[in-house]
């Protein structure tokens, strides 16, 4: 895809040596000295990402930014800022700029990078345009963050599977975004306006689950004061997401396998047939397959569930995502707390993408949040962040922080020695001087088992 890059400038040798870098670079380029003819330009369409100077006369940065956001929010606005002006580049953030660089530009590097990524955000939107304009309109809700190969699959998954009927089952560890990924399907899916219930498996006791899905009859059992519809009669029409399915019993199991092939059941208690039209997704990070084989989880119910498989890998996999997910977050709590927290110097950026994230974009996302709510400056350093984040190796050492308690730190010397030693647990157990099964036993206390 050959993209056209609009470079908006009143100062002429700036304007003319971007267009000439970006050339050089392989893209087209548009150079335009004020917001009014850049704006004039934008209308006509065809640009791809316009980098525009705040303070010019005429119709300033600001302005243009605002329109062309309110235009066309898929075109990435990258602003330049002079010295001084933090609270500007702050503000053009806020009201939707992809990011901003400060003049002279020196760094040249860092923003091909930026502009790199921008069109690449906008290439998989364009890919997806259906996908882009649902993303767009939650944009103030919940959004599905992610540019990395492995997560451009997902969402191709997502867009292919949503407008059928197909059962999907969402699998992946703990934090990785498996109820992002049924909310982006069930937004996508004609099903949109209808139900959308949300049934947490795990959270029930087994006899409760079973009434909580089916409804029951008065009287069924003690407690049954009266009849009570089930999140199947409920999701009528709609989608029933069944979070965490690896944890319900074989009874239910049974009674599970029978919707879902008959589309058919009964209240608890009851005898009355009741039919509905529901589509199913269902989430787990247990491994379903070991479950079958160890007896826990029925065969035949696990295919009628698994029509369609979407599998969201561990961030530590798809480490390009990090950069889009940490600006995200740093500008969503700045935000939110009302904080003037806008970058993160490049010490603190390196010792977040270097950490695994064992608990993944929600550990990301609680990192982000305290790190922000933390922040003495403007810029986040190291300092600011979390101490299990600060301590990782330097070549050779491992760094404990002050304050920590003896498991804490027994936790992190535990974990960079396992990844010192590339996960072999047999050698870590040696380096550490314990046996095997002690640190078994520690790995699953520290859930550190994978
Ligand atoms: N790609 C993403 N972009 C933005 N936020 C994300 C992304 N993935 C996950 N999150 C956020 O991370 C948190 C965890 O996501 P979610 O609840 O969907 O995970 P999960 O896989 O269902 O986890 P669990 O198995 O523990 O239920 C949420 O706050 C969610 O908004
Ligand atoms: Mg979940």
């Amino acid at each position: 895809m050959k993209f056209r890059i609009m470079v908006v400038d009143d100062e002429k040798n700036i304007r003319d040596g971007l267009a000439e870098f970006f050339k050089m670079e392989g893209y087209d380029v548009e150079s335009m000295p004020d917001g009014i003819a850049a704006h004039n330009r934008f209308q006509k369409g065809d640009i791809d990402l316009v980098i525009t100077d705040l303070r010019m006369p005429g119709m300033t940065g600001e302005e243009l930014l605002k329109k062309i956001k309110s235009e066309s929010p898929g075109v990435p606005v990258i602003v330049l800022t002079g010295h001084g002006t933090v609270k500007e580049a702050v503000q053009a953030m806020k009201d939707g700029a992809w990011d901003f660089l400060t003049k002279p530009i020196q760094d040249l590097d860092r923003l091909t990078l930026i502009v790199k990524r921008a069109l690449g955000n906008r290439e998989r939107r364009l890919k997806s345009k259906q996908l882009e304009e649902e993303l767009e309109l939650h944009k103030q809700s919940r959004v599905m963050i992610g540019n990395s190969a492995a997560m451009n699959h997902v969402m191709d998954l997502i867009s292919r599977a949503a407008p059928t009927r197909a059962s999907i089952l969402i699998t992946g560890e703990s934090g990785v975004g498996k109820e992002l990924v049924a909310d982006a399907i069930q937004k996508l899916s004609p099903r949109k306006g209808k139900p959308f219930i949300k049934v947490h498996c795990a959270a029930l006791a087994e006899s409760l689950l079973e009434s909580e899905l089916f409804g029951h009859e008065k009287g069924a059992f003690t407690g049954a004061a009266a009849r009570r519809r089930g999140k199947f009669e409920l999701a009528n029409e709609g989608t029933l997401f069944l979070d965490e399915i690896g944890e319900i019993d074989q009874n239910t199991q049974i009674k599970l396998l029978r919707v879902l092939q008959e589309r058919k059941f009964e209240r608890v208690g009851g005898e009355e047939t009741i039919e509905v039209d529901i589509r199913i997704i269902a989430a787990t990070n247990k491994d379903l397959l070991a479950e079958i084989k160890k007896g826990n989880f029925r065969e035949d119910l696990y295919y009628r569930l698994n029509v369609v498989s979407i599998f969201v890998p561990p961030l530590r996999d798809r480490k390009d995502d990090l950069y889009l997910l940490i600006n995200s977050f740093l500008k969503t709590f700045a935000t939110e707390n009302d904080k003037e927290v806008y970058s993160i110097d490049a010490k603190a950026r390196a010792r977040l993408e270097n950490y695994d994230w064992p608990g993944n974009v929600r550990e990301l996302r609680n990192c982000m949040e305290s790190t922000v709510v933390m922040a003495k400056g403007r810029e986040i350093s190291e300092d600011d962040l979390p101490p299990n984040i600060q301590s990782i190796t330097d070549k050779g050492w491992i760094r404990i922080p002050q304050g920590l308690s003896l498991a804490q730190a027994e936790e992190i010397i535990i974990r960079e020695t396992m990844s010192v030693q590339e996960g072999n647990k047999s050698e870590a157990a040696k380096v550490l001087g314990i046996g095997r099964k002690t640190l078994y036993h520690k790995l699953r206390e520290y859930n550190m088992e994978e």
